[in-house]
């Protein structure tokens, strides 16, 4: 059995749909991975083969307002799943982020590359990855940009603002690859299959900015809204974020042979799900 934890969150859904029957989930109702107690007595309790943590505090800039909670979800709440599952002798997954970087390596960045956050949010994940390694059956996944149909995301607030403005201001100084959940999850799913352990990246392919991702958003669903040019330093974020974070997952694909789909094609299958709903 496989235990996805945050299950009821936007990826943690995807994953719990994909698994099927060999899963079970749970989210802050049933464990808080912030409490050991809490967190031992659930594993140990249903003794999963793989414990999947989708669970995390994803509030980037609420992090730098509240930096201990950052810390407890995103650092010391992995230090006690990876205690509790090395335990059982079961692996942990745990599902990590782009903003570990920095954004000024200037290509896209591999596994190895040197981590260096600019944010809360990105040191407290960066403390998640190091205690992950309290089970030496760890494996982790960075990935970034996600959306999917189960949660707050940037597609569905475009899509929310399009249905009222003809015209908007999106940042076009941040390059990504907007990823879509049901991708990761299958990504994840490939690495487990192929007993995979380590770092890995997985995104979807290629690039682009959230102001060419938005233009692409109104493009596929046929809102005739002008998307302007803005600079992150004038949108004055609380949290600093990396300009240029793409994740190379060649590692994934040679040690998995999944292939991540295009991004474009990928929103064009969410969007046509959407529809189709
Ligand atoms: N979203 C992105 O763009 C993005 C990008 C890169 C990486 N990631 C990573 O991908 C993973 C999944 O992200 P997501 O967007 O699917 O997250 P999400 O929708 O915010 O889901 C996280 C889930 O974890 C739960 N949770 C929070 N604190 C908990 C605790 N102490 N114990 C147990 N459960 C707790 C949340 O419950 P509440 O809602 O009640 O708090 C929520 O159901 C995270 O590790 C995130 O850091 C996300």
């Amino acid at each position: 059995m496989i235990l996805v934890v945050g299950a009821d969150g936007m990826l943690g859904r995807d994953l719990m749909s994909l698994v099927g029957d060999s899963a079970r989930g749970v989210d802050i109702g049933e464990i808080d991975i912030t409490d050991l107690e809490s967190t031992t007595r659930v594993i140990t309790t249903l003794k999963p083969e793989a414990v999947v943590n989708c669970a995390a505090y994803t509030d980037v800039d609420g992090c730098e307002s509240d930096v201990e909670k950052a810390m407890q979800v995103n650092g010391e709440g992995v230090a006690h799943l990876a205690m509790a599952t090395r335990e059982i002798g079961a692996r942990l997954v745990h599902v990590s982020t782009d903003y570990v970087f920095d954004g000024a390596k200037g290509s896209p960045y591999q596994e190895d590359d040197s981590p260096h956050p600019l944010n809360v949010y990105g040191e407290s994940k960066l403390a998640g990855e190091m205690n992950a390694a309290f089970n030496p059956e760890h494996l982790i996944v960075r990935t970034q940009w996600l959306y999917g149909h189960h949660g707050k995301n940037f597609v569905e607030t475009m899509l929310a603002l399009g249905a009222e403005k003809s015209q908007l201001t999106v940042v076009d100084d941040q390059i990504g690859s907007p990823t879509w959940t049901i991708d990761l999850a299958s990504a994840v799913m490939a690495l487990l299959k192929n007993g995979c352990r380590g770092v890995y990246h997985a995104a979807n392919q290629g690039f682009c900015s959230w102001n060419g991702f938005a233009t692409a958003i109104f493009e596929e669903s046929g809102f005739p809204v002008r998307v302007a040019p803005m600079t992150t330093e004038q949108l004055n974020r609380p949290a600093r974020r990396p300009l240029y974070s793409t994740l190379d997952c060649s590692k994934l694909i040679r040690d998995t042979g999944f292939c991540p789909q295009s991004w474009r094609e990928a929103l064009k299958h969410y969007l046509a799900q959407r529809k189709g709903a």
